[in-house]
């Protein structure tokens, strides 16, 4: 779809070797919601990334983070054009510990929604003062996959790394 992140193309990951990545402690940090259509679990299970899964439920308390990570964030607007980020993410995202260790956000959506198409990811880069790395439709592409992981695993790069 399109992309902000760094990244070379035609150097993509295989699954073995993203599998492997995601199991070590220095992968990107991944922190996603996902409604009960689990479009976007799809994708990010598919990455080369250490995953949390943000709560489906707003009466479920949000995990606080304590290291960096990037958001995977699907829209949901209202007809009368509010809303656009989850109310889940909004709690999450209230904490200001959460917010202080975003580093970037990556928009989920369906470009049926013209252009409201990941509008949350909008939001919430333009609230939390981070880059919108990345936006796929629905569960992404194979190519949206291997552009995410490249990019992921070079943006990685900049920020420290806990000792092993
Ligand atoms: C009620 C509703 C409103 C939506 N509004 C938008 C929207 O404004 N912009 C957009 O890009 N996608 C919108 N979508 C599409 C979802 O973001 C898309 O289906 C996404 O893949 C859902 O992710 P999930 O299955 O992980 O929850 C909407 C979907 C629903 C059901």
């Amino acid at each position: 779809m399109s992309t902000n992140l760094p990244g070379t193309p035609g150097t993509a990951l295989q699954e073995p070797g993203a599998a492997r990545a995601a199991s070590e402690s220095c992968a990107p940090l991944v922190v996603y919601f996902s409604s009960v259509s689990n479009n976007t679990h799809r994708f990010v299970e598919k990455l080369a990334a250490r995953a949390v899964r943000l709560p489906l439920l707003t009466g479920e308390e949000p995990p606080e983070m304590t290291e960096p990570f990037v958001l995977v964030a699907p829209t949901y607007g209202r007809p009368n054009g509010s809303g656009a980020v989850p109310p889940q993410v909004v709690k999450f995202l209230n904490r200001e510990a959460n917010r202080r260790l975003l580093r970037g956000v990556i928009g989920a959506g369906n470009t049926n929604f013209g252009p409201a198409f990941c509008l949350a990811a909008d939001k919430i880069a333009a609230k939390c003062d981070v880059p919108v790395l990345y936006k796929f439709e629905l569960m992404g592409t194979s190519e949206d996959v291997r552009k995410v992981n490249e990019g992921l695993e070079q943006f990685w790069r900049q920020f420290p790394q806990p000792r092993a």
